[in-house]
């Protein structure tokens, strides 16, 4: 494995109030950057101070997107230890958006020790209140200066993080989700299951059309039917249809999501029916219509467990649970969070401690 150069900030920053950080809104002194040159492989592993990147205006990546990234999160556990959910899955799926996008692929391992040393010396940066964590950018930018449109033969690697607490205003609280049956996020065969900045950008015009109508995100439907729902806008959904959790099979146009997996399988083993399958939005309006639509909620490395309370779909609005956190995503973000922060044993092996 190669080494991790160290260079010391010559100033630390003072600490945000970790009771009031929302979510994105400070970094902490330091970040992880590895360079990528073709013939030459991922190179010059460093941790080095935060701050601006020296770019070219002519870098790849700011004409033509070529750009992936991910979402982890560290907690400080009940018993003093800094535990990482599942880091090799978001790394694996890393890859997976490399692979997409013509990027070099990483070394899962080497990765992942990179980014435990960053934590490790920033763990001073990981809140510790209820609902907070240590939120993990790691990304990837093509970095060759050209306008031509073709895949860059240099990247950089970078990790930095930011001290978050909860990701929408309502924290565990219901959200209102606004059905999209106009614009589309993605389609089979495109670039929906990677985890890069294009998705994204697709999904703002109709994310600030949904906060004008006072929703909190969108939930897409697929891109040729506009009938078969996909995911929202920061997560994955699932809904709880007579006693019957069900959510959108992974088609391709899904971001494969990693807190998406973890509630299927603690829901399966806790002995819930769990299924993954094509779900259309009539099907969930006409389980609230009849009474059989239990409960909605989003799952996410950002958002968590976020409970959908409002949803609303070509004029019409149906309310779920009364507006409540459900019975089945309270025991999932109960669940989850235990996990991570220690409380609750992981028998499923999903700790890394850093
Ligand atoms: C995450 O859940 O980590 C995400 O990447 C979603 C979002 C903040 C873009």
């Amino acid at each position: 494995m190669q080494e991790i150069k160290f260079i010391e900030a010559k100033n630390l920053k003072e600490k945000p109030d970790m009771k009031n950080l929302g979510f994105g809104n400070y970094y902490t002194d330091y970040m992880f950057v590895m360079d990528y040159t073709e013939g030459k492989g991922w190179h010059d592993a460093r941790i080095e101070p935060y701050g601006p990147l020296m770019m070219e205006p002519a870098s790849m990546v700011l004409h033509y997107g070529q750009a992936t990234f991910e979402g982890l999160k560290a907690y400080y556990g009940v018993d003093g230890d800094i535990r990482l959910f599942r880091p090799e899955k978001n790394m694996e799926r890393l890859n997976e958006s490399n692979k997409r996008l013509c990027i070099p692929e990483l070394d899962v391992d080497f990765a992942i020790e990179g980014i435990k040393k960053l934590v490790k010396i920033e763990k001073d940066w990981i809140p510790t209140e209820p609902g907070t964590s240590l939120y993990i950018r790691p990304f990837v930018i093509a970095t060759d200066v050209h306008v031509g449109v073709h895949p860059s033969h240099t990247y950089k690697f970078i990790v930095i993080l930011s001290p978050v607490g909860a990701y929408y205003k309502e924290g565990i609280n219901p959200v209102k989700i606004y059905v999209e049956d106009d614009f589309v996020r993605a389609v089979k065969g495109g670039l929906g299951y990677a985890k890069t900045a294009a998705n994204y950008a697709a999904s703002l015009k109709s994310q600030v059309i949904a906060e004008e109508k006072g929703y909190t995100q969108v939930l897409w439907l697929d891109g040729i039917n506009r009938k078969y729902i996909e995911e929202v806008g920061t997560m994955n959904v699932m809904f709880v249809i007579d006693g019957e959790v069900v959510t959108p099979e992974l088609n391709g146009s899904i971001l494969p999501g990693i807190t998406r997996m973890s509630t299927i399988e603690l829901l399966k083993d806790a002995g819930y029916k769990v299924t993954e399958r094509r779900v259309s939005i009539e099907e969930v309006f006409e389980a609230a219509e009849n009474g059989k639509l239990d409960e909605a909620f989003g799952t996410g490395t950002a958002a968590v467990i976020s409970p959908i309370g409002v949803l609303e779909w070509e004029g019409k609005k149906i309310t779920i649970n009364d507006g409540k956190i459900g019975q089945i995503s309270q025991k999932v973000y109960d669940t989850i969070t235990g996990i991570q922060s220690g409380a609750v044993e992981d028998k499923f092996g999903w700790i890394t401690k850093a």
